[in-house]
């Protein structure tokens, strides 16, 4: 999922290719989330010795936080296969029916965005899941019966921005659920550190440390972030990036001292002076941006609801005191007064 229109990737395979030269391997390179790296190092070492498929793990959290990271993670620290798929792109039940009779013994099946999966699919999961068995329906009418099929054990990774779009049924079938969180600046510091080291760039610590400051808790953000440094760097200051160079490259891409870039911006300020300061709806906000509401709620608003700049409340979206500040704006005056 793109995060922002201004550093979103020119070209997706090579901002996927180089997503994939960044992504930490073992659990042990993945920085930050103690609690769920004790969590998850537990279970995968349990499941180890006990030679086992181990439970089945969704992982919730906003875009670039390291879901996807963590799948692959799983998979090696197991030592066991990998299939991947999106939920939207599975249409049919024979999609899942293949995926899942195609499995080995204790691999990992990722599903990304698995709050998409078609209801009819998701129903064949629920076996699946339980007691690793596949219920096929053969024929029509009277004459149908149901085959099950046995499956080889599995682990279920599951990703999601938000656990309230899943179903009750499939929520309960995970065996763990890790929520993942905004980093700590120190944290995206060490992130950008090891992605320079890897990127054969060198960085000192404080544009190191500038970069985490502004890259809104987000790994991915942050890496991004690096990339353009780098090339402000090689373009104009002969490669050397220092903590000037650091922040030019980040007036150029509009991210200010919050980390908020442009279209952040433009919510609050949409809020604030054409919806006088809210309550707006979502979809309202929505059209007005000319944003999807799915992309206003994952990936705008977790980070301006944690910096306090905006609210949400029972009747819409509200801008918050602290984000009239962040925008300059007057508070706003109470026109029942008038
Ligand atoms: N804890 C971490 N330590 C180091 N790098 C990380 C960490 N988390 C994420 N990254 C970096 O951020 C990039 C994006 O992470 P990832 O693709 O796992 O996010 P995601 O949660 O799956 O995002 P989306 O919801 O958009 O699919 C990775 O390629 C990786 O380089
Ligand atoms: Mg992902």
């Amino acid at each position: 999922m793109a995060s922002t229109q201004f550093l979103a990737p020119v070209a997706a395979t090579d901002e996927e290719e180089l997503e994939q030269t960044l992504r930490p391997r073992r659990l042990g390179d993945f920085v930050g989330q103690e609690r769920v790296k004790e969590q998850l190092a537990i279970s995968l070492q349990a499941a180890r010795a006990r030679q086992e498929a181990l439970d089945h793990v969704l992982l919730v959290g906003p875009p670039g936080l390291g879901k996807t990271s963590l799948a692959y993670i799983v998979r090696e620290e197991l030592g066991v296969g990998i299939r991947c798929v999106a939920g939207p792109a599975l249409e049919r039940k024979g999609d899942m029916a293949a995926i899942l009779t195609g499995l080995e013994e204790r691999d990992v099946l990722f599903v990304d965005e698995i709050h998409r999966l078609n209801r009819a699919i998701e129903e064949i999961l629920y076996p699946a899941l339980e007691d690793f068995r596949l219920d096929i329906v053969v024929g029509q009418g009277p004459a149908a019966r149901t085959l099950a099929l046995d499956l080889p054990p599995f682990t279920l990774v599951g990703a999601t921005t938000r656990t309230g779009l899943l179903t009750t049924p499939l929520r309960d079938r995970f065996g763990m659920t890790f929520r993942l969180g905004y980093y700590e600046p120190q944290e995206l510091a060490l992130i950008v550190r090891r992605s320079a080291r890897i990127l054969g760039v060198a960085i000192d610590d404080e544009p190191a440390d500038e970069i985490a400051r502004r890259s809104r808790g987000t790994p991915r953000i942050a890496n991004r972030i690096l990339r353009r440094v780098r090339d402000v760097a090689e373009v104009r200051h002969q490669g050397a990036v220092t903590t000037g160079v650091a922040r030019e490259a980040l007036e150029l891409l509009e991210v200010d001292e919050h980390g908020l870039e442009r279209t952040d911006r433009e919510l609050l300020a949409a809020i604030a002076h054409k919806f006088g300061g809210g309550p707006v709806g979502l979809s309202t906000l929505a059209v007005a941006l000319g944003e999807e509401p799915d992309t206003i709620e994952d990936v705008y608003e977790p980070f301006l609801l944690q910096l306090g700049f905006l609210q949400r409340t029972p009747r819409g979206r509200v801008v918050t005191e602290l984000g009239r500040a962040h925008l300059g704006a007057e508070p706003a005056r109470d026109t029942r007064l008038f």
